[in-house]
């Protein structure tokens, strides 16, 4: 059984790749779908342009914040850039060729802004267009439908020097304008859409912690930033509408499931519903409710308020709910409790008092395999928001010490392998046992990437790169999923707009 399969995959890999694979040696393949259900989902594979694309000053691109952030020294952990990554830029046609290899159907990417606009706004650098018309293409040629992310945290830099990037409700404009350009370009080929990807991550980590691109430190800006996220959404919303008819659009939202420390305290468990609250709320509520969440706006003093034109301009601006989700915490009550989202009142940590992790521990140090929570926080969105469809957009692990291990121990991740497992279980009893609308799936991600402020050390693709010489193999995590949703739904909508 075994044996077959992987001749299988193998014959459908074409010949680059099979050399690729019996050189380096492969993992064991897992045998597919033994005993395990088969997902009421699709899967896919979510990747963003500034983690594999490299050619980061190729064919006109200007510089964005996280290539200005990734020159000064101490902001990444490894000290590397963005700069080469996964040259995907250069090595899109056989990573296609890989992901049919895999059966793969859908395709999450995102449009670099500095390649449309290097400075921001101005005159089309049609050398970007290009390069993303290029890649469009191909995928649909080879029957992967591209699921495209506006904005993936590559601020043009100069959006930034010129009024403080997200601080500024200036952002909008230019961002409206890129917008337009990239429906105009591809709308009739694409039916998927996101606006931004994970506000919570680049307004609070980027503005308040400071430990992401553009480093800054202030949490008033962080929460101008949250505002302005929402109005630009909604600005690019309604430009959506008339440019794509008939598409569908959202934001990329994450969080991750807080669960009480005690389950016998009400203290506890009120702190953990305010954590998602803080998450998602804050974002989530406005869209879906028409405001802040109650628990943020009485600790925030500070927080913009929400015009009722705003809410009115929010209300329906997403046609799906699209959640990016990892993990999990023990939340307790605490007075006074700091976050980077200010003062949330709670604590949160990941170990009970014995000293044992809640899951698995992943090389991320926030990441602990804990897939119960993935069930729950699909529920919470369903009872909270009565989306009428749910696509996860993210969810993926890093194997802990993978950036250091051989290869064939890389490969054989069988940590990665249980964590999807465990996740893609969860999700099932999610949708069929609690009818949560999910239809689709994202693994994050295809290749092992640059990770931001954590350079190459935390990878989570499920297909190796070797930053030496490009080169790529499968781990068993990319065969488990392709034999795991061998058979699941996974009709595409390429070519409705053709
Ligand atoms: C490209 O990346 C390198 C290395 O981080 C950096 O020095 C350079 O300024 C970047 N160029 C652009 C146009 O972003
Ligand atoms: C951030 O935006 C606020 C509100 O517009 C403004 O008052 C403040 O000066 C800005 N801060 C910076 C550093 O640009
Ligand atoms: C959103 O609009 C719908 C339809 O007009 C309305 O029924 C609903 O109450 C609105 N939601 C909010 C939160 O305003
Ligand atoms: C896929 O499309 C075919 C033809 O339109 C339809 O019969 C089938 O039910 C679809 N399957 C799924 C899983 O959506």
């Amino acid at each position: 059984m075994q044996l077959l399969w992987r001749k299988a995959v193998l014959l459908l890999v074409g010949a680059t790749l099979m050399e690729l694979a019996m050189s380096q040696g492969s993992s064991p393949a897992p045998s597919p779908n033994s005993g395990e259900r088969t997902p009421p989902f699709w899967l896919g594979y979510a990747t963003s342009a500034p983690q594999i694309e490299g050619a980061n000053a190729t064919d006109g691109k200007g510089p964005s914040i996280w290539d200005v952030f990734a020159t000064i020294p101490g902001k990444i952990k490894d000290g590397s850039t963005g700069a080469l990554a996964d040259d995907f830029y250069h090595r899109y046609t056989s990573d296609i060729q890989l992901m049919q290899s895999l059966g793969v159907k859908r395709f999450r990417m995102s449009i670099a802004w500095t390649r449309i606009y290097p400075q921001g706004d101005g005159s089309v650098n049609q050398k970007g267009l290009d390069f993303y018309a290029g890649l469009i293409n191909n995928l649909l040629a080879a029957g992967i439908e591209p699921h495209v992310t506006l904005y993936h945290w590559d601020l043009p830099q100069a959006l930034q020097e010129r009024f403080g990037g997200w601080n500024s409700s200036q952002v909008v404009e230019p961002f409206r304008q890129y917008a337009k350009t990239v429906f105009s370009a591809f709308g009739n080929r694409i039916k998927h859409w996101t606006t931004m990807n994970e506000p919570q991550t680049f307004c609070f980590v980027g503005y308040s912690a400071g430990s992401h691109a553009p480093g800054i430190r202030d949490q008033r800006q962080a929460y101008n930033c949250v505002h302005n996220v929402l109005k630009a959404h909604a600005a690019v919303v309604q430009e959506f509408r008339t440019i794509v008819p008939g598409g569908k659009i959202s934001i990329n939202l994450n969080s991750d499931w807080g669960e009480p420390y005690s389950a016998s305290s009400p203290a506890d468990k009120a702190a953990a519903q305010r954590m998602v609250e803080f998450w998602l709320g804050t974002f989530a509520d406005p869209i879906y409710l028409g405001d802040w969440p109650a628990s943020v706006k009485a600790r925030i003093p500070y927080i913009p308020t929400i015009t009722p034109e705003l809410a009115k301009a929010l209300n329906g601006s997403c046609d799906y709910f699209a959640l990016n989700h990892y993990t999990s915490w023990l939340v307790m009550d605490k007075l006074g409790g700091e976050t980077m989202q200010g003062r949330g009142d709670y604590t949160q940590g990941q170990y009970y008092a014995d000293g044992s992790p809640l899951g698995n521990p992943a090389q991320s140090d926030w990441l602990k395999d804990t897939p119960w929570g993935f069930r729950k926080i699909l529920n919470w969105v369903k009872y909270r928001y009565q989306p009428k469809e749910l696509i996860v957009t993210e969810n993926g692990f890093s194997v802990k010490g993978e950036a250091s291990k051989a290869l064939a121990d890389v490969l054989d991740d069988t940590e990665r392998v249980a964590f999807y497992r465990g996740y893609v279980n969860a999700a099932i009893d999610a949708v069929e046992q609690d009818q949560v609308p999910m239809t689709g799936y994202f693994a994050w991600s295809l290749l092992t990437n640059w990770e931001w402020a954590v350079g190459y050390t935390e990878q989570f693709g499920v297909v190796n790169v070797d930053f030496k010489t490009e080169q790529r193999a499968l781990k068993a995590s990319a065969r488990y999923l392709a034999s795991r949703f061998a058979g699941a739904g996974s009709n595409t909508t390429i070519g409705r707009y053709d």
